[in-house]
């Protein structure tokens, strides 16, 4: 079964129940047992086509399967070096099955090379082997659906602003503070001397963000001039262009780097204008920090550094999580038709399974 959405209107959705998959040679048949759903898995759908999100998992003409993170068993196997019972971890659609070509079949996992997928950055193709995996424990599965790729996100981020000195700021500002990927880059950053952070949040959020205690401020959206004033960086977490405006022009020229990461607010978005004060805002995009550091560091040396920072992660955001279980598609569809709509509390998620 697939969960479907119209790419020309994402509040569209259906389900179709396709003929049973079957491997051929060379591959692999992946069951879908679980996965996370954040705002994280809307902006796939909203950069569907710009940023070929949709092509991971073909769909049917006009409709797209938004990605997700989660775990899957290999059920049947044309690989010699791949067993049936083998758990992963990886990028899924939200169906109940998948097919793969499994190649560079090793202790710790494989790659999917399928020919669609070929062009699509590669730390998207990766599935990692459970039993193999530094991050993986089994008491931290929801967490893991759930927060891995945005903790990953979130520590690159960490990582590419001490790399770069912090462009000389004393602080940054992070936008949709309440949102799980700026409060992960913000635990990372309060582990760090001489660097505040500020989140900017809605007022309906702010005290959840405080609460969460990583903050050294939080400004509420409609507060902006009670924004602090310094040597700053951006981190855009909500893509939108009022509220970039106003950071960039309440900074101006004491705005040292204006990263672009996130869009939650996909009903805001707008062009950058061309008088925007400080810095023009950049891209930052985690696959390709991914494939830089895995560079410097070996796929191996990445791996290890980023299951040392996970722990005490996981550990805290332990501490304010809930996690909700959802099973079929009606709670597949509400899930994803509530975080599409905004209708969020930043203290609860869901792990779905069809
Ligand atoms: N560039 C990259 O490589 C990369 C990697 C990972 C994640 N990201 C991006 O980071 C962003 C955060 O994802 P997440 O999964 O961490 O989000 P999340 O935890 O689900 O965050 C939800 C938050 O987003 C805001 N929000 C969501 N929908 C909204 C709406 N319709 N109207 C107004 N506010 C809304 C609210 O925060 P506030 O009230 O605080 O604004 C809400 O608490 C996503 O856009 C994601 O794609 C980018």
């Amino acid at each position: 079964m697939d969960f479907l959405v119209a790419r020309d209107d994402l509040h569209r959705c259906r389900f179709e129940d396709g003929a049973p998959l079957q491997p051929g040679p060379g591959q692999a048949l992946l069951r879908v047992d679980a996965f996370g759903l954040t705002s994280n898995n809307i902006t796939y759908a909203m950069f569907g086509v710009a940023m070929s999100y949709w092509d991971f998992f073909p769909a049917p003409e006009g409709w797209g399967r938004v990605p997700v993170w989660g775990f899957a068993e290999v059920t049947a196997s044309e690989v010699p070096e791949l067993e049936s019972g083998t758990r992963v971890f990886g990028y899924l659609p939200p169906s109940s099955e998948l097919l793969v070509a499994p190649a560079h079949v090793s202790a710790s996992g494989f790659t999917d090379a399928s020919a669609h997928r070929a062009a699509l950055p590669g730390a998207y193709n990766r599935y990692a082997h459970t039993d193999a995996d530094p991050l993986y424990e089994a008491e931290h599965e929801d967490e893991q659906m759930l927060l891995r790729p945005l903790f990953l996100t979130s520590y690159l981020i960490d990582d590419f602003l001490e790399d770069s000195d912090f462009f000389g700021a004393e602080m940054i500002v992070l936008s949709s503070a309440s949102s799980k990927t700026s409060s992960a880059l913000a635990f990372q950053l309060s582990l760090r001397e001489g660097i505040a952070v500020v989140g900017l949040t809605s007022a309906r959020s702010a005290e959840f963000a405080r609460d969460l205690g990583v903050y050294d401020h939080v400004v509420s959206y409609d507060e902006l001039d009670s924004l602090p004033d310094g040597r700053a960086v951006y981190v855009d977490m909500a893509g939108d262009a009022e509220l970039r405006a106003a950071v960039h022009g309440h900074f101006g020229d004491e705005l040292a780097h204006s990263a672009v990461v996130g869009a939650t607010h996909h009903d805001r978005m707008g062009q950058v204008p061309d008088g925007l004060p400080g810095p023009r805002p950049t891209f930052f995009f985690a696959p390709d920090r991914v494939t830089k550091r895995a560079k410097d560091w070996g796929a191996d040396g990445l791996q290890r550094r980023m299951a040392d920072a996970w722990r005490p992660y996981v550990a805290w955001a332990c501490s304010w999580l809930e996690v909700f279980h959802g099973h079929g598609p009606e709670a597949l569809q509400s899930a994803y038709l509530d975080l599409l709509d905004g209708r969020i509390d930043p203290a609860r998620a869901d792990v779905l399974s069809l």
